[in-house]
């Protein structure tokens, strides 16, 4: 499974996506260290606060099925570039730290750290 290919199951999660009030739609697909791939689209809520973002719907999925390894996140949603928004830069680094985020569209996206998405983040190690 490389990155190009990630992107492409990120896009067709997209396809599921629930947005009867934003009509923005995002799809998500993480690669754990398993092999296996991991999908999520947005699901909204008439309680809008209760939404729930492609990369938190994927990345739960996954380790509700025991992963806990990550080796690439894909995000692709209507806009050119969908960053992935801060609840979800919080869940990303203390799940999955040391991911490949992968943005943008099929044929073009860039690579970005979860370190760069969300410096000095709060984590389980600030808890104890
Ligand atoms: N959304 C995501 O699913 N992921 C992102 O990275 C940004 C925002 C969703 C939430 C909501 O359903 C819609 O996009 C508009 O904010």
């Amino acid at each position: 499974m490389n990155d190009a290919e990630l992107m492409i199951i990120a896009s067709e999660a997209r396809k599921n996506a629930y947005v009867p009030y934003s009509g923005f739609r995002v799809g998500a697909a993480v690669l754990a260290k398993s092999g296996k791939v991991y999908t999520g689209c947005n699901v909204e809520s008439a309680s809008f606060g209760a939404t729930n973002c492609a990369e938190r719907v994927a990345l739960q999925k996954a380790v509700s099925e025991g992963e806990r390894e990550f080796l690439a996140l894909a995000v692709v949603g209507d806009a050119k570039m969908t960053m992935p928004c801060g609840i979800c830069r919080q869940v990303i680094s203390e799940l999955a730290p040391e991911v490949r985020v992968l943005v943008g569209e099929e044929e073009s996206y860039q690579v970005f750290t979860p370190a760069s998405l969300l410096p000095h983040a709060f984590g389980p190690e600030d808890l104890l």
